[in-house]
């Protein structure tokens, strides 16, 4: 599965504005100038830019026209070329971040990945998709189409079956049984009329076709709706002891 640096640099507004701030903020405190942060699934370095703190940053992805474009606008920052399915390969970090990443992941690569951070390495981990769309004008299709798009999420996207919206609670778990202190916190999208809504209904209904369910009425309504949407994600933070 591969993404664009346009649907990414689309998304990024809606993401940063989602993001849980008070997560954000502990996360901040945790950040010394010499603190290595290892971001991984980087895209071209949204984390980097929410976070927005000068350190050691690491930025990995598989993708190499996402690093190129990450490293053309973080000259400081290192990039890494990396299939994230080998988790031997991964550097060591002090922190790990993530963003948009761990609802396309396995639950087996879940289990152990938090294995490889030991417990003592810090993870934040934004905008794991939790399931739902709530539109302020319901259609009469909307629950069928969102199930056909849960559905098609749990599909194998590189690790195994995907997570999919359970990623963010399967991942806590994880992380609790490390021994890591760990928080959750819903990070939604808030939707209005406009292309980054016309690019995601867009999305979901070839999502949603692809397992079977008829969507064209659903798009066209969709898209022709001046209704809003909310789109439900959660934010991780998983901390070692002091
Ligand atoms: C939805 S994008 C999120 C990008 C970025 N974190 C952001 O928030 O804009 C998921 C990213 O994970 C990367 N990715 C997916 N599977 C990967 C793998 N097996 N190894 C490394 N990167 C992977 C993709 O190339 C993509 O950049």
């Amino acid at each position: 599965m591969s993404f664009t640096a346009e649907w990414l640099t689309l998304r990024e507004p809606a993401d940063h504005a989602a993001r849980d701030p008070a997560l954000l903020n502990a996360f901040r405190t945790r950040i010394t100038p010499g603190t290595r942060i290892l971001d991984i699934g980087c895209g071209t370095g949204s984390t980097l830019r929410a976070v927005a703190r000068p350190t050691r940053w690491t930025l990995a992805d598989r993708d190499p026209a996402l690093l190129a474009e990450a490293a053309r606008r973080h000259p400081d920052a290192r990039t890494l070329r990396i299939d994230l399915a080998n988790l031997s390969t991964l550097p060591s970090a002090d922190m790990v971040t993530a963003s948009a990443l761990f609802d396309l992941c396995s639950p087996a690569f879940i289990a152990d990945f938090v294995t490889h951070l030991g417990g003592r390495t810090g993870l934040y981990a934004a905008l794991n998709y939790d399931g739902t769309m709530e539109w302020s004008d319901p259609h009469p299709q909307d629950d069928a189409v969102i199930a056909a798009f849960n559905r098609h999420q749990r599909r194998d996207k590189g690790f195994g079956p995907a997570a999919g919206p359970e990623a963010a609670h399967t991942l806590a778990a994880r992380c609790e049984r490390a021994g890591l202190r760990t928080q959750l916190a819903p990070s939604p999208w808030l939707l209005h009329p406009g292309p980054l809504h016309t690019a995601f209904v867009t999305g979901v209904a070839e999502a949603a076709a692809e397992t079977g369910v008829a969507t064209q009425d659903w798009l066209a309504a969709r898209l022709a709706s001046a209704g809003s949407c909310r789109v439900g994600h959660l934010d991780l933070l998983a901390l070692p002891d002091g």
